[in-house]
């Protein structure tokens, strides 16, 4: 039988790892067998395609970040994630197609066709099951995070944050099986949430 795909989508620190170590535990406590994986990385090349995106300081052309997420994505959906689905796994991935339409298209302005174009290929046409897409007001930015170690894109400042906020709204609209969680909400409060549309959307029972 065929797995199920879920990703969690969303600004830095809106509790997306958080969200997706919890979902393992419960998952696992149901008997599943669940991969988790994140984006850009996943795999030992995707997580060298990583360090360099997130590299403070380092001079990256729109374009040419495009196309590191684009290889990265490639990489990690051909080496982990569809051979996993394959066996009948739950993949749980943090990021994924919707990010880059969000930091690229929506954020740093590159035609959205042709994002959707490149995501399309190098997802090889891999669609979730069940998109999650976690937003919270911008007043928890700073406290849910440390500033002294943000990474490149966490240095995004806060007009750059709007845009993609309101990307991801328009994206869940017109995202198949893409919800949108209010992540100022609790930690137990979300999990709730998040569990409750596995049922809805019968992935689990
Ligand atoms: N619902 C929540 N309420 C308050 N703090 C949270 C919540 N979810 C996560 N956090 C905290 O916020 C920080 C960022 O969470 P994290 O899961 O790493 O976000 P992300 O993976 O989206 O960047 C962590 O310190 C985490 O413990
Ligand atoms: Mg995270």
């Amino acid at each position: 039988m065929k797995g199920k795909f879920i990703v969690l989508e969303g600004p830095d620190r809106c509790g997306k790892s958080t969200q997706a170590k919890m979902l393992v535990n419960h998952l696992i406590a149901l008997g599943k067998e669940v991969v988790l994986t994140r984006e850009p990385g996943g795999t030992p090349t995707a997580e060298k395609i990583r360090q360099i995106v997130l590299e403070p300081g380092l001079d990256i052309r729109p374009m040419a970040e495009l196309f590191l997420y684009e290889a990265s994505r490639a990489q990690h959906t051909q080496e982990k994630i569809l051979p996993a689905l394959n066996e009948g796994k739950i993949v749980i991935c943090e990021r994924y197609t919707m990010s880059t339409c969000a930091y690229q298209g929506y954020g740093r302005g590159i035609d959205l066709n042709v994002i959707n174009t490149l995501n399309q290929i190098a997802a090889l046409e891999t669609k979730p099951d069940l998109t999650l897409v976690f937003l919270m007001s911008d007043k928890y930015f700073t406290e849910r995070g440390e500033y002294l170690f943000s990474d490149r894109l966490e240095q995004e400042n806060v007009a750059f944050r709007q845009k993609m906020r309101s990307g991801y709204l328009e994206m869940i609209e017109r995202t198949p099986n893409a919800y949108l969680i209010d992540a100022d909400k609790n930690i137990s409060e979300i999990q709730a949430r998040v569990i409750e549309l596995l049922k809805e959307n019968h992935i689990t029972d």
